[in-house]
């Protein structure tokens, strides 16, 4: 978000006034909270440093006094808690254990509550998929004593839980190894409901001096009745004093009215001897989280900060939340592994830092802390990060397979002015042979930006314009952005007033106004059960209420942080209300997935059978992913938000969000043609592809750079075309596995602690394909880290490197064109299409072409494997089992000393589709899209680093001709180009099961 002079043309004044900045000036840090800014963080935050001051003296003032309950039929643990703070308070304490080996601990505050408020106990419902079957009993054990509890559990009870009563400590084990601790710093609480205390007592100032005040002196004197050392009753005892920021609270100059008064929630949380911590997207920073307490060189000062939020223009190395929360961390050592997701859609800081721990490796600790919400946490104990990342999105849901057409390119500017403008675009794409699918219109198009109200002077015709687009098989992109103008004349304003599913003012009398693009304007309330039909009939192709509404139209959901211009922190107050009574403090980070949820479940039923959606959204939360794509939002045309991205993407990917990239060019400014170059090249590997530019900026369509670089956006553009079928096979995958598109290298080869640093490169998928970008001016070759023992070969010259178990790194060519530095792992099969067309679709009959990439040697009997998806790319026919998903394999005997191989081709064993679980093979008459590609060949197999050439291949159908170039084998020493041997039309049949033989 940002407006500038063009802009004012289009906007109101007051907007401007509301929003203009200085075009030269990056984030405006002063927008945004830091910690201490914040009452609550600004609390916890220093009752941890008291912690650290004390020592082992420092105490939790929770217990359990009477015996947990433990209920066998479900299995769970129930206990009382209790807190020496205020001995009246009663919290229950539940930890469920389940059959997958994961747990859940939850806590919350009981019984007589004051005001009978409630703590948000929902989050499950928007970010839990699934929830996990209890454990089956006959594998656990459960004893307790006055002292501790311990049950045994997960598969043939490996795990274990021990819950030490006084103070409360709970530790997580896996085969007798703690993996993670709760509560071990004593930093648990959670703030009860109580009266404001009236009259309020005015804040300490100079004149009181250092008298503690009466508050304190019982606090303390309770705790120390309750048996706390003194010092640990003074820390506790000075963080319960009043601060006015409990019960009201003010930044930059917008009111919060905290009717509830305090509700915080805090639990440390640690990971023994695991030094590495991944996760808690979306920050810009190294993917490997950074300790947060400033003690060293090199870490942050502020926490993690977890609190949707339109940064734009952000830092490019900060904790400063972002525009997405996903609260996951991933802790890793090699051997080692265990994950934590923290429940919770309020506003959350995490600190990190690590201290000596088990075995001569540290311990990554962490603090939780968040506004409001009950205790709500998930543990993952699997020995190693893939598994957990399984576990993991299992839980929280796993990305859909996208329509075909979104993993093309995306061509979007803030804005595409006219008709005229969108077809001369569509037309220069064409007539310069650059494919492309989507063309996007930001809030131009619509009048006045009333969302889906055409500009019937600059696109008169929009029904025409998206049939121009239908003949070359591309799409087009609104957007509808969450607010809607308060303006009568406006038919959505006005039925959504009818229907009464706006957000609320605190009193939840009238509707919540406050300003965006559209000038004033009020929120819809995702959570309104009534929004969802309503928002059917927008978008139902039947109702042509969306004029121009078509099948190759797909939407944009920009600014549901929600970004308001005159909000707090450019947000919605805290104490606007919501269906349910409330709060928007309880769902802030929840509230981007209600929209984005409403939207596409809308955008999938307007027309039956139902098409596969697309959307994109910038806010996101747990479970985003569900719903479409994001985009990491208004960055800058930098180096380092070039660099960034990647960490980002890598971030978000492990955080579950998979359908995610960053805008190609950068939003802000204006790219050198240098720059622009290396942002494609960067662009093509991410999974949502898409260059976007800010209204001030100057044209950047590819076709405008001047040649030789031209045809080198053309052919990286064309890159991406090629490589579809690997990408969409790496949608499949992650649709099925819950593993993420990108994988970054911590997770592909944890047993290698040297890399777990690294995350400027990554591979796509389980395709073998690795990637680094160069981000850097002037760059001419980038390092690439390599974490196996195995022979890589350069995708395009076919030079052949070799890794190391313990890691490293070689030097691969970064030219300027599209050649770019890409290697393809020994011992994997990538499956491209060649030719491109205009559109993605339009290849869907095209031949395709096998690359094989072979290994030092066989493993089991295989030397190289691979896999491709694919199905008609745009209903749910997948999900009946029409899809067709091969296996390849080149296999060879290892004691056969003649050479002889074959490569094998068949269905994936025992594949399912999303939500259903049909086998390739007993698929019914429900097989329209694999007949209709029966006759699409396998045009080409190249083979790399065979030891020597074949002295005969055949199939099936007889001896077929191939050609040989003589380099280096993969079996022996790495270095020079490796051999290639390329069968020309080896007369095999994508869907077929057939074999190829080498002797
Ligand atoms: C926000 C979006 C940006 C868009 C602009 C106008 O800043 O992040 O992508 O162009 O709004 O809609």
């Amino acid at each position: 978000m940002r407006v500038s002079s063009v802009a004012a043309l289009l906007l109101p004044v007051w907007l401007l006034l509301a929003t203009a900045v200085d075009l030269a000036s990056a984030v405006r840090p002063n927008d945004f909270k830091k910690c201490g800014d914040s009452s609550f963080c600004r609390r916890i935050r220093r009752l941890s440093t008291y912690a650290e001051m004390h020592g082992p003296k420092f105490s939790s003032p929770y217990s359990i006094n009477a015996l947990p309950s433990f209920d066998q039929s479900k299995p769970s643990l129930k206990a009382q808690v209790s807190s020496a703070l205020y001995p009246g308070v009663d919290f229950e304490l539940e930890v469920r254990f389940h059959n997958d080996g994961t747990a859940r601990v939850r806590m919350d505050q009981v019984g007589k509550r004051h005001g009978d408020w409630k703590r948000y106990d929902e989050a499950e419902k928007w970010g839990i998929d699934k929830q996990p079957e209890l454990f089956k009993q006959e594998h656990f054990s459960y004893k307790s004593d006055t002292s501790r509890s311990t049950v045994n559990f997960g598969p043939e009870g490996i795990n274990t839980f021990i819950l030490e009563h006084n103070p409360i400590k709970a530790t997580f084990l896996r085969e007798g190894l703690p993996q993670i601790v709760l509560n071990g710093r004593g930093l648990l609480h959670m703030e009860h409901f109580r009266p404001k205390p009236d009259p309020f007592p005015s804040p300490k100032s100079e004149s009181d001096g250092d008298a503690p005040s009466l508050v304190f002196q019982n606090k303390k004197r309770s705790l120390q009745e309750a048996g706390h050392a003194a010092s640990a009753a003074d820390a506790w005892a000075g963080f319960e004093e009043e601060d006015r920021g409990e019960w009201e609270e003010t930044f930059a100059g917008r009111q919060d009215s905290k009717p509830k008064g305090p509700e915080a929630l805090s639990l440390d949380i640690e990971f023994p001897g695991k030094a590495n911590i991944f996760g808690l997207p979306e920050h810009a920073s190294p993917l490997n989280l950074r300790s947060t307490r400033g003690q060293k060189d090199g870490d942050f000062h502020e926490p993690y900060r977890l609190m949707n939020t339109d940064v734009f223009e952000y830092d490019a190395d900060s904790p400063m939340s972002l525009y997405g929360s996903v609260p996951v961390v991933h802790a890793v050592q090699p051997g080692s592994a265990a994950s934590v997701l923290w429940l919770s859609g309020s506003e959350t800081w995490i600190d990190v830092d690590r201290v000596p721990g088990p075995s001569g490796n540290e311990t990554a600790r962490t603090h939780f802390f968040s506004e409001s919400g009950i205790l709500d946490l998930f543990v993952f104990l699997e020995p190693t990060p893939d598994k957990n990342m399984a576990l993991f999105s299992t839980l929280v849901g796993k990305t859909p397979l996208p329509a075909y057409f979104a993993l093309g390119y995306h061509q979007c500017r803030w804005n595409y002015l006219s008709t005229d403008d969108v077809l001369t675009v569509n037309g220069r794409f064409s007539d310069e042979d650059i494919p492309m699918d989507v063309i996007w219109l930001d809030i131009e198009y619509a009048k006045n930006h009333w969302y889906g109200v055409w500009n019937d002077e600059t696109f008169p015709k929009p029904e025409r314009m998206l049939e121009g687009l239908d003949a070359e098989g591309r799409k087009l992109v609104i957007i509808i952005d969450p607010h809607l103008a308060r303006n009568d004349d406006y038919f959505l304003y006005k039925e959504a007033r009818t229907k009464d599913v706006f957000v609320k003012m605190p009193d939840d009398k009238s509707d919540y106004e406050g300003w965006c693009w559209s000038g004033s304007a009020s929120w819809l309330d995702g959570f309104h059960p009534d929004l969802q039909n309503w928002w059917n009939s927008l978008y139902s192709l039947a109702s042509k209420k969306l004029k121009a509404n078509a099948r190759n139209m797909h939407f944009w959901l920009d600014m549901n942080e929600p970004a308001i211009f005159n909000g707090p922190e450019i947000t919605a107050p805290k104490d606007v209300k919501h269906h349910g009574n409330w709060e928007h403090r309880d769902i802030h980070n929840i509230y981007s997935v209600t929209y984005h949820a409403a939207s596409t479940l809308a955008a999938k039923l307007r027309e039956s059978p139902n098409q596969r959606p697309f959307t994109l959204a910038r806010g996101w939360w747990l479970g985003s992913w569900k719903h479409g794509a994001i985009w990491t939002g208004d960055n800058l045309g930098t180096w380092e938000h070039l660099a960034v991205c990647i960490p980002m993407m890598l971030a978000n990917n492990i955080g579950g969000m998979s359908f995610c990239g960053c805008d190609v060019g950068g939003f802000f400014g204006n790219p050198s043609p240098e720059m622009l170059v290396r942002w494609y090249q960067a662009g093509i590997f991410e999974p949502f592809f898409r260059a976007h530019a800010h209204i001030d900026t100057k044209r950047r369509e590819p076709y405008l750079l001047d040649e030789p670089l031209r045809s080198a956006v053309r052919d990286l553009i064309k890159l991406r075309y090629k490589m579809l079928p690997t990408w969409y096979t790496a949608f499949k995958e992650a649709s099925s596995t819950g593993l993420p598109v990108l994988r970054p290298q911590y997770l592909v080869n944890p047993h290698d602690a040297n890399g777990f640093a690294v995350d400027d490169q990554y591979y796509i998928g389980d395709s073998g394909l690795l990637v680094k970008p160069a981000v850097q001016k002037d760059a001419t070759k980038v390092d690439i880290y390599l974490g196996e023992d195995r022979p890589f070969f350069n995708y395009f010259t076919h030079e052949i490197y070799r890794g190391s178990a313990s890691g490293k790194r070689v030097s691969v060519p970064a030219p300027m064109t599209s050649q770019v530095p890409m290697l393809q792992r020994g011992g994997s099969i990538v499956t491209i299409r060649e030719r491109v067309r205009r559109s993605a679709e339009l290849g869907w009959r095209d031949p395709f072409t096998l690359y094989i990439a072979l290994d030092s040697q066989a493993h089991g009997g295989v030397r190289a494997k691979g896999r491709l998806y694919l199905d008609d790319g745009q209903t749910y026919a997948d999900e009946e089992g029409d899809y067709v998903w091969k296996e390849f394999e080149w296999r060879e005997d290892s004691s056969a000393s003649d050479g002889s191989a074959t490569i094998v081709s068949k269905d994936v064993e025992g594949s399912s589709s999303a939500g259903t679980n049909v086998s390739a093979s007993s698929r019914g008459n429900k097989d329209a899209f694999r007949k209709s590609i029966t006759d699409v060949r396998v045009e080409r197999v190249v083979v790399l680093g065979l030891d020597k050439p074949p002295r005969s291949i055949k199939t099936r159908e007889g001896p077929v001709d191939f050609t040989w170039k003589k380099g280096s084998s993969a079996s022996g020493k790495a270095g020079g180009k490796a051999s290639v041997l390329v069968i020309k039309d080896p007369k095999v049949k994508i869907v077929e099961d057939w074999t190829i033989h080498f002797e």
